[in-house]
């Protein structure tokens, strides 16, 4: 195939509040995937690249000093930046597809519904950082937010999102909400307060969904 028949990639995203299994139900998606035959990056935000990875470290790390939702923003849009140019859009131009653990919706759930930032300047630097990108399928972890917590809080030291009060997370899953009943065509909404066999049977569903609609577009 010449490059100038290659097919762009897919960019498939995975979402939730803390403790909804997204590592789990991750590994199961790559392995579905690569299963099927699939070129994939599998990558993360903040993160995926060495700089991004220092600046969630940065953002993540518990201090003192209080962290202004603002800067914590401008932050969150700079790994992002950097994994856009370094790592998403090339394995995308190549024809890779990309499975990334949150993007900009987490932004919209957390930055927007837990910070309060106004989802107009999260939009602003949006469109700045990413231009058109979204992704072209989203993978929304739903769980309530007292069990997601309580599974979150077994693994130990809990890092500075983690130890925010159980408000700030039912806002954040509000926040998710909203993204779904505004974007419908690209979430696929999976409850993850089930057994994980029915969770992992929801997600293949999904998958499947994918690519017969990418085969009808084919035609
Ligand atoms: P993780 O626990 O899924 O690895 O994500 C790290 C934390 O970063 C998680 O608590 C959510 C937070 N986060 C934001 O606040 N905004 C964002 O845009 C992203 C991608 C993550």
């Amino acid at each position: 195939m010449t490059s100038a028949q290659i097919r762009p990639g897919l960019f498939i995203t995975v979402e939730g509040v803390e403790g909804v299994g997204k590592t789990t139900n991750m590994a199961f998606i790559r392995e579905w995937l690569e299963r099927a035959g699939v070129e994939l990056v599998c990558t993360r935000e903040p993160g995926g690249t060495p700089l991004a990875e220092e600046l969630r470290a940065l953002l993540l790390a518990n201090r003192a000093e209080p962290v202004d939702p603002c800067a914590e923003l401008l932050m969150i849009f700079a790994a992002r930046a950097q994994h856009l140019s370094q790592v998403i859009e090339p394995a995308l131009a190549r024809g890779a597809w990309v499975l990334c653990d949150r993007f900009t919706d987490a932004t919209f759930a957390y930055q927007g519904g837990g910070r309060k930032l106004p989802a107009a300047v999260i939009e602003t630097l949006e469109s700045l950082v990413q231009g058109g990108r979204q992704p072209d399928r989203t993978f929304y972890l739903d769980l309530d937010v007292e069990t997601g917590l309580a599974r979150a809080r077994k693994r130990g030291d809990a890092d500075r999102f983690e130890r925010e009060a159980r408000e700030f997370f039912e806002a954040v899953r509000q926040a998710y909400w909203q993204r779904v009943q505004a974007n419908p065509a690209r979430f696929t909404v999976i409850d993850a307060g089930v057994s994980l066999v029915e969770v992992q049977a929801a997600i293949a569903a999904g998958l499947e969904d994918l690519f017969a609609q990418i085969k009808g577009e084919g035609q």
